[in-house]
């Protein structure tokens, strides 16, 4: 048996009730692209919200960061990897956690108790210093060197700065080393691996800022699984272990290369196919595209790919079938929707690999020809989206060619002519939608000349330097992209909000006239993208509050609108805010 299964027969065993782990996409948050921790789903539950299957809970959870994503290639770093996870929804505390931690580690996989340590929490301005759970520790056997006092930076989980449940913890390290083992536990020495942390989730960090008791103290652990088992197995490099090593064996064969010496491509290979695999596999349909989940997805087999052909493997050769078909039979049995969408898994890799195969070879000749030409060490905008828009390099697969040539790249300004042309294309699909199809009904109208009234508001709430990056417009909402430095505050969005409103109750007529581009700029109308104007072009005014060049169509008076609510105000990309709003009645 696995220690995954040993995990959940344990935490069963102690009264728990196993639930399926969440999809790795999450299904009720938009704001993260996916499932970073085991506790992520049970958000609500933590706050107070009943689980249907009671108070005590155990899994293994499917998560997926991609914050170190360049951190891939060493030893220790994935992608995707699975968090055993035990829970206590106001049950039990941090004595039975601990006890049963501690028995799980030295019993079940008997774990001497001299290779472990621990650290707790050591206290600050809302909890005082942890010493029950250090007198718990004391009880089971750590002798008291091997216990360390740290404080928020370590010993606070999330951070004192994200919001929601949160709380002190305790963590469990492991000596994985064949030097003789200090009597003391010293934090610094990387020889000590942590290997669990127990959570005890007892606050609530508000927005405000205040951290506030929860209505029930609960406990939410977590350890991860692959470096357990290169513990357990005691092997310093986690592709050594058995959740890797067949995927490298594989790989070693379809490359005829071997592990030694080419270590970092066969690792970002191993990882990053895993991760392809569990995204595809996902219910919510991820395929490979240019914005979110999607985005992150061909990221990883376009960087899986360049790999695969520094290894020398025939790009048009089935190796992305013999390497993922591996992994799916080794996680099957655990996941279900791995099993029931295999096919659909192949597909999305192997057509992302034919139409990347297709421009990879020209992509990299054209990097190579213009570092040639470079005249100082920056990769300029428009070599860096010609590689993307031309040859299909992800951003991030440009900057790591780059730095390899220890050159950089005009991030700010890829950016910029990212923006550009993604305006540029959505002016095309609407004016192809006014052409065709209907687009411009009655709501589509009055949301157009919603727009004009927040562009106006949040100049005068927020920054007078703001204007228009992007819009989209349905007959449901309108979603206003614009460029500004700071998440607006409640209160922004409230006076922007309000500002809007006054201007619809005051009725305001909108008129329009045709006037020559030149004299238009001149009289102070706005305008955001220029160049794509002709000379003779439509203003659109709102008495005293907005005049913008704008094909419209618009309202003839703002009183038409009803009332203007902000739905949503977030960060797409640096320096640009985007607004979804909704006119309601
Ligand atoms: N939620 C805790 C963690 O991810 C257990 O470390």
């Amino acid at each position: 048996m696995n220690v995954k299964d040993k995990y959940i027969e344990f935490f069963k065993s102690k009264g728990h009730t196993q639930i399926p782990s969440a999809p790795v996409v999450p299904e009720n948050d938009p704001s993260v692209l996916f499932n970073t921790a085991g506790m992520q789903p049970l958000v609500p539950y933590l706050k107070g919200q009943k689980h249907p299957y009671g108070t005590r809970l155990c899994d293994y959870q499917k998560c997926l960061r991609t914050n170190d994503l360049d951190s891939v290639g060493d030893t220790t770093h994935h992608t995707f990897f699975e968090m055993l996870g035990n829970w206590s929804l106001g049950d039990y505390f941090k004595k039975e956690s601990i006890t049963w931690s501690f028995e799980f580690l030295t019993q079940t996989l008997e774990i001497p108790t001299e290779r472990l340590a621990v650290s707790v929490f050591k206290g600050n301005s809302i909890v005082q210093a942890d010493t029950e759970t250090a007198e718990t520790w004391r009880s089971l056997g750590i002798s008291e060197k091997r216990i360390k006092y740290l404080g928020e930076e370590d010993n606070w989980w999330p951070n004192m700065e994200a919001v929601g449940p949160c709380g002190p913890d305790t963590e469990i390290f492991y000596w994985r080393s064949n030097d003789p083992i200090p009597e003391e536990f010293n934090p610094e020495d990387d020889r000590w691996v942590e290997i669990w942390n127990n959570v005890f989730m007892q606050y609530m960090h508000n927005e405000d800022g205040s951290f506030v008791e929860l209505p029930q103290k609960n406990v939410d652990t977590g350890m991860g699984f692959e470096r357990i088992t290169s513990v357990l197995e005691g092997v310093t490099d986690n592709y050594k272990s058995s959740i890797w090593s067949d995927v490298i064996r594989k790989i070693e064969d379809v490359s005829g290369k071997p592990y030694e010496g080419n270590e970092k491509s066969m690792r970002i290979i191993a990882d990053h196919m895993r991760s392809a695999v569990f995204i595809s596999a996902d219910p919510a349909g991820i395929k490979p595209s240019n914005t979110d989940q999607g985005y992150v997805l061909r990221r990883l087999l376009r960087r899986t790919i360049r790999y695969a052909r520094m290894l020398d493997i025939d790009i048009q050769s089935d190796w992305d079938k013999q390497i993922s078909e591996l992994i799916i039979s080794k996680y099957e049995n655990y996941y279900s929707e791995i099993k029931d969408n295999k096919m659909v898994v192949l597909d999305v890799l192997s057509n992302e690999k034919n139409k990347f195969a297709k421009t990879l070879d020209k992509g990299l000749k054209e990097f190579e020809k213009v570092i040639a030409n470079l005249k100082n060490s920056t990769l300029d905008k428009d070599a860096a989206f010609r590689l993307y828009d031309t040859f299909g390099f992800p951003l991030e697969l440009t900057l790591e060619l780059a730095k390899e040539k220890n050159i950089s790249v005009d991030i700010d300004g890829f950016k910029e002519k990212f923006l550009e042309h993604q305006n540029k294309s959505r002016q095309g699909s609407e004016a192809k939608f006014k052409g065709g199809l209907s687009g411009n009904g009655e709501l589509e109208t009055k949301y157009h000349t919603a727009t004009h009234l927040l562009n106006a508001a949040l100049k005068l709430i927020v920054n007078q330097n703001i204007h228009q990056k992007g819009s989209n417009i349905t007959a449901e909402r309108m979603r206003f992209d614009f460029n500004c430095d700071h998440k607006l505050t409640e209160e922004e969005k409230q006076k922007v909000e309000q500002l809007v409103n006054t201007w619809i109750q005051q009725e305001l007529p909108v008129t329009v006239t045709e006037m020559d581009k030149a004299m238009a700029i001149q009289s102070g109308a706005e305008c955001s993208f220029i160049d794509r104007y002709p000379d003779k072009v439509t203003v659109y005014t709102i008495e005293n509050v907005s005049k913008e060049l704008c094909g419209g169509p618009h309202v003839k008076n703002t009183r038409e609108l009803g009332k203007f609510k902000i739905k949503k105000e977030e960060g797409i990309s640096a320096g640009v805010r985007r607004i979804k709003a909704i006119l309601e009645g």
